[in-house]
């Protein structure tokens, strides 16, 4: 009914339907598969509690989801005969957990079959395992997303941020997806949660500017710890350490911290430290308080981005493939 009614006042008001795409609402599934944000919930905190290194594995499959063809599921798709998907993007190798998303929509499928999106399913389950630890949901989910049935391994490179951009190239990344500094400042605290791998900041350890140096806005200390977990090799692709030392399961300010005392892991985190803007929300983010009123507006923003919704791409059956 009350659906009916924005969608009919649309029609009246702007004439055309395509103002209001792309609109969400909270508790979308309350009438039509009441238990869905539960299961979500309960399933989650059995993985989570598993296995720590689950919510940094969910927020970023939710994070690279949403710069690529907007929140619409596409990174959870596989690979067929006829089409390599974003998840065979080497940005997205280290994706994992996505049988979390799996077991979840079973589940939900069971319980109300066809109603619920892939795309939603994961924008949930990102926020309810980081929130875990705090017994309280960290940011609103507002849901009604649907999925696409388009997952292009082309995509992935040409949308995201890598680790070795600058402030100027991270800020133009953002903007393309109509987020601004303060969003890729405090969005970037996600980087209190999960490790890196050391092939994409080894070159700030070893060989800076290709004699041997090292990054001078790293801490020389860090640097050296670094090094201990790093070898000199750049045939190694396994090893990683914790992003945030010591707390890589803990959501808290410490990645703004480690920033501030030039401890950011990636180029793109002391990026931040460039810009004076950026640096004011670095300094502000430390109190706990104002980061998770920051990270909670900012990932209601990133969530709506390039959002399916209406009669838009369908809701899938499974969701690492498309409905046939
Ligand atoms: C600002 C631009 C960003 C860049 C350049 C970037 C880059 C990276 C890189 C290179 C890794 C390490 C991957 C690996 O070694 O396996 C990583 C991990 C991670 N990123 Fe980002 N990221 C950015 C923004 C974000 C945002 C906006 C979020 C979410 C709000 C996020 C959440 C994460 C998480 C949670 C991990 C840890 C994953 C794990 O432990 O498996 N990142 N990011
Ligand atoms: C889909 O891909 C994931 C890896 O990304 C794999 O673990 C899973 O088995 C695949 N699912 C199917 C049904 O092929
Ligand atoms: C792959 O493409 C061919 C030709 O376009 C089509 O006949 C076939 O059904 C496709 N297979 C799948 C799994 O989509
Ligand atoms: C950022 O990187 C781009 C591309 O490498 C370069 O053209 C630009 O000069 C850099 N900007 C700054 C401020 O270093
Ligand atoms: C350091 O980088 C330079 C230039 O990219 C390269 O020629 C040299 O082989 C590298 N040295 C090491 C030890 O990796
Ligand atoms: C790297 O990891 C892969 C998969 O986990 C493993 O098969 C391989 O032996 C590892 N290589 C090294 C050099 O540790």
């Amino acid at each position: 009914m009350k659906i009916k009614f924005i969608l009919l006042a649309c029609v009246v008001v702007f004439g055309f339907l395509g103002v209001c795409q792309g609109t969400l609402h909270k508790h979308f599934y309350k009438h039509s598969c009441p238990r869905a944000e539960s299961i979500v919930q309960r399933i989650v905190s059995q993985r989570v509690l598993a296995n720590p290194r689950v919510p940094a594995r969910l927020l970023r499959i939710h994070f690279h989801d949403c710069f690529v063809r907007g929140c619409d599921g596409s990174i959870l798709l596989n690979s067929t005969a006829n089409n390599t998907a974003e998840k065979d993007a080497l940005i997205n190798l280290n994706l994992a957990s996505f049988d979390v998303i799996d077991e979840i929509k079973a589940a939900i499928e069971k319980a109300c079959p066809g109603i619920v999106s892939c795309a939603d399913i994961l924008a949930l389950a990102a926020r309810d395992a980081v929130s875990l630890q705090y017994k309280r949901s960290l940011w609103v989910v507002l849901t009604g997303r649907r999925d696409g049935r388009v997952s292009l391994v082309a995509e992935p490179p040409i949308n995201l941020p890598t680790p070795g951009m600058n402030f100027t190239q991270l800020k133009q990344n953002f903007a393309t997806k109509g987020l601004g500094v303060k969003d890729l400042t405090v969005l970037s605290g996600g980087h209190t949660i999960g490790i890196g791998h050391c092939f994409l900041f080894r070159g700030r350890l070893y060989n800076f500017t290709g004699r041997g140096d090292q990054d001078p806005s790293l801490d020389p200390t860090y640097a050296a710890f670094l090094k201990t977990q790093c070898p000199n090799n750049n045939n190694d692709f396994n090893s990683s350490v914790e992003m945030d030392p010591r707390s890589s399961t803990n959501f808290d300010t410490h990645y703004y911290s480690n920033l501030l005392h030039k401890k950011g892991l990636f180029t793109s985190d002391a990026a931040l430290l460039t810009n004076n803007h950026a640096k004011r929300t670095v300094k502000q983010m430390l109190k706990t308080r104002r980061f998770f009123k920051a990270f909670a507006k900012s990932m209601k923003k990133m969530g709506r981005i390039g959002v399916l919704t209406g009669t838009a791409g369908e809701i899938r059956k499974q969701c690492w493939v498309v409905n046939s």
